[in-house]
């Protein structure tokens, strides 16, 4: 198969080439792609990093990743002859002027050996302190280039807060122009996330629905089974809302609240984007503490195993005031949206792992049927499962079948296992290939970013001055601190989670 789309002769190099996501996500997604003939003849990878490696040492390193994380299995022997040659290693400092001059030579020595110009990604999988240094000597390197040439990727986190978002996009500014600037958030590379703009604006039935005159509130829920692990190095200075909902919970958000863009360009949605988060409603201090709760998981037991608390995590402090729960109530102030709730939360340690948007509508204006007809009633619901399980659901009423009027909630559904055969790409596969192709739709526009940090900055502040005195306040395995279902039930709601399907039940 060859589905190369005549990209360029490219070159990636992975500063973090030894690192976790490099082998769980990187090196997959570039093999996958290139199994699937979408990377072009002339392409190289180099892995680079502090650790002393030869090509053929860090050959064999992605190899095992591969083996464990690929989504295709294993890999085949001719498969991995064909694309092992196409990867390097470089051992490099960052912070000395020699490694950028070896990129470069490198680089030069492809073009030649291609006869070819080649672009370059240099993918920054790397701490975020080391951002603005790589920036800089990268960008030292290429004054003379063509800049479509020269692509940056950056991942997660962006800044701290928006202070420092605000001064990393500057010093990006310097030596680089927006369109080779790209800001990873790998939730827009899910095909459910992708395909909500596809539900929304290729049907033309859901438009007319699609605002306050109809919908009731929305709800955004992404839970998380797993701990934060080995992980509270980065963790602890993050915290829930830094670490999701200030960029995944806001993106499903804005995906769900933008208006139609006019056409399916990069600037154009993403400028529908930077809409929504421009009208949502900014928090006095008084609104943080009525709008806004958070958690911290204490121990418990999943799935049969005992589980320690955050603050009992390996290298954790133990009396940490991090949140590993957050649940918030925005509204978006325009003319769509006015006084609808959108409630969103994130968990690690809940109950189940699932991410899931529910748009529930608002209720028939009368019902004509007596009540004892409907026990189960349920206002219409649209639900979009983003993972595990990938669907939509309409959920609606239906006569049950028998001699008498009863009803129940069923659900209409579009199922992508049932519906389709091939499996879908991982985020990064797709982020990858966007990258080569230089098309920055699903990646975060500067700006986007810092309305993003300034709308969730009053909360920041406000916990930061107000330390939770009741950590932990959920334990391992619950849905979340009881002060979220308190939020949302002050407004006549609950927390929406979908049944469990057979097979989960067996696990559980
Ligand atoms: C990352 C966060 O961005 O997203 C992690 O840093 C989180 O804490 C992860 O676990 C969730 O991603 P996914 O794709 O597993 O839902």
């Amino acid at each position: 198969m060859n589905n190369n789309h005549n990209i360029k002769p490219t070159v990636f190099v992975i500063f973090g080439g030894t690192g976790d996501l490099n082998a769980r996500k990187l090196s997959p997604a570039l093999y996958n792609l290139f199994l699937d003939g979408w990377l072009p003849e002339q392409f190289a990878i180099i892995g680079t990093g502090r650790t002393k490696l030869t090509d053929a040492e860090f050959r064999t390193i992605l190899l095992a990743d591969l083996n464990e994380f690929s989504r295709s299995g294993k890999a085949k022997k001719e498969a991995w002859d064909k694309f092992s040659p196409h990867i390097y290693y470089q051992v490099s400092d960052v912070k000395m002027p020699a490694a950028y001059e070896e990129f470069s030579q490198r680089l030069s020595a492809f073009e030649q050996e291609w006869n070819a110009p080649a672009n370059v990604i240099y993918y920054l999988a790397v701490a975020p302190e080391f951002f603005p240094i790589i920036a800089t000597g990268i960008a030292q390197r290429h004054t003379k280039d063509d800049p479509t040439r020269v692509r940056i990727v950056i991942e997660k986190p962006f800044g701290h807060d928006l202070e420092s978002a605000r001064a990393l996009n500057k010093l990006l500014a310097q030596s680089f122009q927006e369109c080779q600037i790209y800001r990873i958030d790998h939730y827009l590379g899910k095909e459910t996330v992708q395909n909500i703009m596809a539900f929304r604006f290729a049907n033309a039935i859901m438009e007319p629905l699609w605002n306050r005159n109809s919908i009731e509130h929305v709800q955004i829920s992404v839970t998380e089974q797993l701990g934060v692990g080995d992980r509270t190095g980065y963790y602890d200075g993050s915290g829930a809302l830094r670490d999701m909902i200030q960029n995944h919970l806001l993106q499903l958000l804005c995906l769900v609240a933008m208006e139609p863009p006019v056409n399916f360009t990069s600037d154009e949605v993403r400028n529908r984007k930077v809409d929504v988060l421009r009208a949502m409603r900014r928090f006095t201090p008084e609104e943080v503490r009525e709008s806004a709760v958070r958690g911290q998981y204490g121990a418990g037991w999943i799935e049969g195993k005992e589980v320690p608390g955050y603050r009992e995590e390996k290298d954790a402090n133990p009396a940490s005031n991090t949140e590993t729960f957050a649940a918030v109530k925005f509204f978006v102030d325009n003319w769509r949206w006015q006084g609808v709730p959108f409630y969103v939360r994130t968990g690690k340690r809940m109950h189940r792992s699932a991410s899931i948007i529910s748009i529930q509508f608002k209720d028939v204006p009368h019902v004509i049927f007596p009540p004892e007809t409907g026990e189960s009633w349920q206002q219409n619901r649209l639900v979009i499962s983003i993972q595990p399980e990938m669907s939509i659901r309409l959920q609606v009423q239906a006569k049950r079948p028998g001699l008498d009027m009863m009803l129940n909630t069923v659900d209409m559904v579009f199922d992508y296992h049932g519906t389709y055969a091939a499996e879908a790409p991982e985020a990064y596969e797709t982020l990858l290939l966007d990258a080569m192709l230089g098309d920055q739709t699903l990646f975060m526009r500067g700006d986007q970013v810092e309305e993003a940090w300034d709308l969730v900055m009053p909360i920041l502040n406000s916990w930061q001055g107000r330390p939770s005195l009741n950590f932990p306040n959920y334990s391992a395995d619950s849905w979340g601190p009881e002060v979220a279902e308190a939020l949302i039930a002050r407004d006549g709601f609950h927390w929406f989670t979908l049944p469990l399907k057979s097979n989960d039940k067996k696990k559980a």
